[in-house]
C-alpha cells in the first residue's frame, strides 16, 4: 500500500478533501521515467497555481496597510502587526516563537502572513475560520496586542488622519467593523504570484530546474502531496504531527506552565493535531514547525519523512525536495521574497 493510499483511510480531512486525496493517491515510485510534464498535468488538481490576485478596493488596502504597520493597535503602542509579520522577508520573523506583550514566549511560531487569504482555516491549530475573527483575537489577546475596543477606537478617532480616512471610506468614525475590514482587505492583498513552480504548472516547462523536477516527483511519489496540496500547497486540512513516529528533532520545551491564550481549547489539544501548513515561500520562513524546532528546511523534510510517512528519506532525495520547495517562493510587489538578513534578525 502506498503512503498516499494509506492516507485515504486515516486522513483527518475537514475540508471535503477526502475524495481529492484518494484521487491523487498515485504512486509514481515505479514510474521514474514518466515525463515530468505529464506529471505536472496529472497532478494539476492536487497542486494548483495561486489564483489570480483578487481585485480589492485600493483605499481599503492602503488604510489596512497603515494599520498593519502602526503600533497604535497595541495597548501600550509598542507592537504592530509587522513586528511579528515582516513583509520585507517571509511575512514572519526568524524566531522559534515570538515574544508577546507581557514579554512571555508564545506557544507557537509566527505563521507567515503571505497568501493567508487562501487558507481554509487559520492558526496552527486551525481554530479560526475567518481572518476577521483571527485578527480580532490578535488585537484583544492579552499576550499579543493586549488591546480592547474601548481603548483603540477613541484613540483612532482622536487621530485626524485616521478619522478622515475612515469617514471617507466607511462614512463614519473608526469602528470595530471598519478596523477589521481594512486589515482583512490588506491581508488579502498579500499574495506572492510568479513562483517558478506556478509557472511550471502553467506550462513553462523550464521554469524549474531538473533537480527541482526530481524533487517534485519525490514530493508526489512519497505522499507529501496527500497533505500539502491545493493552491497553497497546504492550509486545507488537519493532520496529526507524528503519524508514524513522534517527531524527534530537538524540540523546544514548552513549559507546562505556559498558559498562553494561544493554547487552544479544542478537543484535539492533547493529540498534537495541526492544520497542515502552506509550503509556499517556506524557503524564507525558517525556523520550522509550530514551535520552530527545526532550524533548516532539510531537517524539517527529514522529520516529515519519518513522522508523517514512516520512511527514512535518503540524503539526496531530501536535497531534491528542498530544491523543489525553493521553487515555491513567489514575488511580493514584483520582488522575489528573500530570507531575513542579519539586520532583520536583530
Ligand atoms: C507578538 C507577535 C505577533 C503580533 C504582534 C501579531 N502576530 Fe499574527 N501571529 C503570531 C503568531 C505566534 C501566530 C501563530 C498563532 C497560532 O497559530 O495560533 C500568528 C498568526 C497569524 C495569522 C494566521 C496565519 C495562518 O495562516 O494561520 C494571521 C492572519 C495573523 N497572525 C495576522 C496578524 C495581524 C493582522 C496582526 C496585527 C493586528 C498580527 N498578526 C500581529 C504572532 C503575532
Ligand atoms: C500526514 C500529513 C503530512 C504529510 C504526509 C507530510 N506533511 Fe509536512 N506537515 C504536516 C503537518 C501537520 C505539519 C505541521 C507540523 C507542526 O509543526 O506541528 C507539517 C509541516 C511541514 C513543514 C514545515 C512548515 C512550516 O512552515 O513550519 C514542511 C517543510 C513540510 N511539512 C514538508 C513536508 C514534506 C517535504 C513532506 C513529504 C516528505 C511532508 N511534509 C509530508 C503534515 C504532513
Amino acid at each position: 500500500m502506498t503512503s498516499a493510499s494509506l492516507w485515504c483511510r486515516i486522513g483527518v480531512c475537514l475540508s471535503g478533501a477526502v475524495a481529492l486525496i484518494c484521487a491523487v493517491g498515485v504512486d509514481f515510485g515505479e514510474g521514474k521515467d514518466a515525463s515530468y510534464f505529464a506529471l505536472a498535468s496529472h497532478q494539476r488538481d492536487a497542486l494548483s497555481p495561486l489564483p489570480t490576485s483578487p481585485r480589492l478596493n485600493a483605499a481599503k488596502v492602503e488604510l489596512g496597510k497603515n494599520l498593519f504597520y502602526d503600533p497604535i493597535l497595541s495597548k501600550r503602542q509598542m507592537l504592530s502587526c509587522a513586528s511579528c509579520h515582516n513583509l520585507r522577508t517571509g511575512g514572519t520573523v526568524p524566531l522559534k516563537r515570538t515574544i508577546g506583550y507581557d514579554g512571555r514566549m508564545h506557544q507557537f511560531n509566527a505563521s507567515t502572513i503571505f497568501n493567508v487569504g487562501n487558507n481554509y482555516r487559520l492558526g496552527w491549530r486551525g481554530k479560526f475560520t475567518s481572518l476577521a475573527a483571527q485578527n480580532e483575537n490578535v488585537l484583544l489577546d492579552q499576550n499579543l496586542m493586549a488591546n480592547d475596543w474601548q481603548t483603540l477606537l477613541p484613540r483612532l478617532a482622536a487621530d485626524n488622519g485616521y478619522r478622515a480616512w475612515f469617514k471617507a471610506i466607511y462614512g463614519k468614525s473608526p469602528d470595530r467593523e471598519g478596523v477589521l475590514d481594512a486589515l482583512v482587505v490588506f491581508q488579502r492583498s498579500l499574495v506572492t504570484p510568479n513562483a517558478p513552480f506556478d509557472r511550471f504548472l502553467e506550462g513553462e516547462v523550464d521554469a524549474i530546474s531538473p533537480k527541482q523536477k526530481r524533487g517534485y516527483e519525490i514530493f508526489t511519489s512519497v505522499g507529501c502531496v496527500s497533505c500539502h496540496q491545493g493552491s497553497n500547497i497546504g492550509g486545507n486540512m488537519f493532520q496529526i504531527f507524528g503519524v508514524f513516529a513522534p517527531p524527534e528533532t530537538a524540540s523546544v520545551a514548552t513549559p507546562s506552565t505556559d498558559v498562553s491564550r494561544w493554547a487552544l481549547k479544542t478537543a484535539n489539544e492533547n493529540q498534537e493535531v495541526f492544520r497542515v501548513p502552506s509550503l509556499r515561500n517556506v524557503e524564507v520562513t525558517a525556523p520550522y514547525f509550530h514551535d520552530g524546532r527545526a532550524a533548516s528546511l532539510s531537517e524539517a523534510v527529514a522529520v516529515m519523512g519519518k513522522s508523517q510517512l514512516g520512511r527514512e528519506l535518503a540524503a539526496n532525495d531530501i536535497d531534491a525536495i528542498v530544491e523543489f520547495l525553493k521553487s515555491l517562493t513567489g514575488d511580493y510587489n514584483g520582488e522575489r521574497l528573500k530570507a531575513p538578513s542579519v539586520e532583520d534578525r536583530r
